[in-house]
This record gives C-alpha cells, sequence and structure tokens, in this order.
C-alpha cells in the first residue's frame, strides 16, 4: 500500500487554480529568501489551467526562471511542443525575460538535446517548485513504464521509444526531479484512475518514483 500525500478536487478547474496558488506562493517565498524562484513546468494538457491562473496572479516574473521537466522532439514552434503550451497559456503573458526561460532544444533529436539539457541543469540551483503530470500508464515527464530513463542517472535523458507521441523525447532524469524543493503532481480525468489504483497499491510507476510530492487531483482521476 502506498499513501499518497494528496488533495482532491471537485474538477479539474478548482485543481489547477490551487496549483496556481500554491506556485505563486512558492514563488513569493523563494524570491523573498533567495532573490530567485527556479520553476519546472509540465507538458501535457492538464497543466492548461493552472497557467492561465497563474498568469494573472501577482509573481515577479523578473525574478522567475522556467525549466522544462520534459519536450517532445518536434520542430520549433510546433503546436505540439510542450514549450508552446507553457508559451500560450503562461510565458507570452508575463514580464519574464527570455533568457530567464530555458528551453530544452529537443528540435535537436534526444541525444544531443539531452546532453545541452544536462550542461544546463549542471550549473543551475536547486528547483524550487516542479510541476508534474501523469499519464494513463503511470508515466511522468518523459519517462514511460520499464524504460531506461529509470534508472539513467544523467540530468537529462533521451527517449527514443515513447509509447505517447511522438516517439523521440528528452527529459529531466529522476535525480533532478527528485532533488526539487517542492514538487506539484497533477492528474485529472478518470483515465488516471486505474494508474492512481496501481500506485495506491504500491506499484511504482515512474511518477510513484517521485519522493515526497503533492499530489493534485480530481474527483474522477480519485476513483470518487
Ligand atoms: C507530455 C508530458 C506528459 C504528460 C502526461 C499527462 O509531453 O505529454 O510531459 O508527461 O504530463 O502524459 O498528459 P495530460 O496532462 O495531457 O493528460
Amino acid at each position: 500500500m502506498s499513501v499518497l500525500n494528496a488533495q482532491i478536487f471537485a474538477d479539474a478547474d478548482a485543481l489547477g487554480g490551487f496549483a496556481a496558488l500554491v506556485t505563486a506562493q512558492a514563488a513569493a517565498e523563494a524570491i523573498a529568501a533567495r532573490g530567485v524562484f527556479h520553476l519546472v513546468l509540465a507538458g501535457g494538457n492538464t497543466p492548461r489551467l493552472c497557467y492561465e491562473k497563474l498568469r494573472d496572479m501577482h509573481v515577479d516574473w523578473s525574478r522567475v526562471h522556467i525549466w522544462f521537466g520534459d519536450e517532445r522532439c518536434l520542430p520549433v514552434g510546433d503546436a505540439e511542443r510542450n514549450d508552446r503550451m507553457a508559451d500560450e497559456t503562461l510565458l507570452s503573458h508575463v514580464a519574464i525575460p527570455e533568457s530567464h526561460i530555458h528551453r530544452m532544444q529537443a528540435e535537436l533529436g534526444p541525444e544531443i538535446a539531452a546532453e545541452k539539457y544536462a550542461i544546463l541543469l549542471a550549473g543551475a540551483p536547486v528547483m524550487d517548485m516542479l510541476h508534474l503530470g501523469m499519464g494513463e500508464d503511470g508515466h511522468t515527464a518523459s519517462l514511460f513504464p520499464g524504460h531506461t530513463t529509470l534508472i539513467d542517472e544523467r540530468l537529462a535523458v533521451p527517449e527514443f521509444n515513447s509509447p505517447k507521441p511522438p516517439a523521440e523525447r528528452v527529459s529531466m532524469g529522476l535525480p533532478i526531479l527528485n532533488a526539487a524543493r517542492q514538487k506539484l503532481i497533477l492528474a485529472a480525468g478518470a483515465g488516471k484512475s486505474d494508474a492512481l489504483k496501481r500506485i495506491r497499491a504500491g506499484e511504482k510507476l515512474p511518477v510513484a518514483m517521485i519522493e515526497d510530492a503533492l499530489w493534485l487531483l480530481d474527483r474522477s482521476a480519485a476513483g470518487e
């Protein structure tokens, strides 16, 4: 059995609103303490509601650095890229210096992009907050069940055979994800309930390998 540190919301909108609030609060605390807030954004669709609400909250964006938990190996500006979703929902709406947005150069392919991002991460401080989603198979970022990326100690890892298209991706590795000060895992929709049941039964799916996370679930994902 695994007991999750979870909060359950009526729907994805309420979940997104709370995630945005917690993130704005974490930003204020980090900036007060260290003068900077390093935030790792999640990909996929679930975080959209959070990012659309976060852009209207009071955050000193000039003190924020943005990182990406993973990226799909698609051309720059492709509609399916995770950084495109971040631009549309958040980054193009706030006064954050472009030099503070640390994009994965996934257009270069998994191996080169992973090597380049690992160099960036090697010079980066501890991430203050990490946003992650969860796939229906229990993957998170681009770390998939049974893939060697789960035991790859590198800061950023290449994925060549993702079961979720596109096949080629780059992901932060587990060690750096687990090193973040705060981790939010956002999961909404009935499609996620089976993976959550398996995790609660003790199955170590990739997302369950994220330590000390706060799980933000809607009722459907929680199986209520
Ligand atoms: C991606 C994400 C991936 C995502 C989950 C959940 O590139 O797709 O990094 O890990 O977070 O698959 O996706 P949804 O939020 O769209 O369900």
